[in-house]
């Protein structure tokens, strides 16, 4: 049997369904069930009535399965495979920043962990930012985290003034414009697709900022042919897969996160075969990390 045979038969046997995030690697992605974007994987789980859910992605997208779909068992093949953007926001520190600011919304990225969003009010992908901001009343203080470019993106795209939590994706904040310029004299004509956790100037130097959701629903439906893509290089699987006829290019050197490259065939096989490593959160902080997150889902 092949490792993809294994992990097909596996998958029938625990009647599990597999999720995606974009950025994995091309193999893990041909044999989930559903790939997508954090926004898209919410709702999938949210929907799921398997009884066991395999995530492939980073850890908060393994719990925000598990808080959405409590009844499952979230297997998390790759245990190790953090954000370290999420770690830098932790439950306490946010809690204490909070006490300043009486009255004020907080709005957490979901790239927090399960315990951070139990101290916020509302959730937000970088699929749905700007229609979370927008649904909160202009004399509203907002403090957003965990992500300072982000914010600061989407302060500048609203109009709107926000408290910003200073964490980043180190993956996104060290594209400069000058990767983006390069790319554009290699490859003339070219769109440039960027994903907002670009710091402010490089995606000044973009034409368009795009969850990786929305880089795909971009790409399909625009007359353009080529085009730069400045977000991790995982995503440029399904863009060719799903758009043979149109060239994608990555910047160079191309961006990759390492933690959503522990996902692999081995791991996801092995977690099938054992049941285990599962996410495991108890009631309490289920009950309060779903607010945010419901609330988020509802607009
Ligand atoms: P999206 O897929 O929601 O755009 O998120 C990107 C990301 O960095 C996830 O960690
Ligand atoms: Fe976290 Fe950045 Fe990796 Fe996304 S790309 S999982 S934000 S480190």
């Amino acid at each position: 049997m092949t490792l993809e045979e294994e992990i097909l038969a596996l998958k029938a046997e625990r009647k599990a369904v597999i999720l995606a995030h974009n950025y994995t690697r091309g193999e893990v992605q041909d044999i989930a069930d559903f790939t997508g974007d954090s926004l898209e994987l919410s709702r999938k789980a949210a929907e799921c009535r398997a009884p066991v859910i395999a995530f492939c992605g980073v850890r908060f997208m393994a719990e925000t399965a598990k808080i959405l779909s409590p009844g499952a068992i979230v297997l998390h093949p790759a245990p190790n495979a953090g954000c370290p953007m999420a770690d830098m926001a932790d439950a306490g520190a946010v809690r204490a920043w909070r006490a300043g600011h009486p009255g004020v919304v907080m709005v957490a990225y979901v790239n927090t962990t399960a315990a951070t969003k139990t101290a916020v009010d509302i959730c937000c992908t970088s699929g749905n930012a700007e229609r979370v901001i927008a649904s909160i009343p202009a004399d509203r203080e907002i403090m957003f985290l965990p992500d300072a470019n982000l914010g600061a993106n989407l302060s500048r795209k609203l109009g709107r003034r926000m408290l910003l939590w200073q964490g980043c994706c180190p993956t996104h904040n060290a594209l400069d414009p000058a990767r983006i310029e390069k790319a554009r004299a290699a490859h003339p004509g070219a769109v440039v697709m960027i994903h907002p956790e670009c710091p402010v100037a490089t995606v000044e130097a973009a034409d368009v900022a795009l969850s990786t959701g929305g880089m795909l629903k971009y790409a399909r439906e625009s007359d353009a042919k080529s085009f730069i893509v400045a977000t991790e290089e995982g995503i440029l699987h399904r863009l060719r897969r799903e758009n043979p006829g149109k060239e994608f290019f990555p910047v160079e050197p191309p961006l990759r996160c390492p933690n959503m490259k522990k996902l692999t065939l081995e791991n996801l096989r092995d977690s099938l075969r054992d049941m285990a490593p599962r996410i495991e959160l108890d009631a309490e902080t289920i009950r309060l990390a779903r607010a945010p997150i419901d609330r988020m889902l509802a607009i």
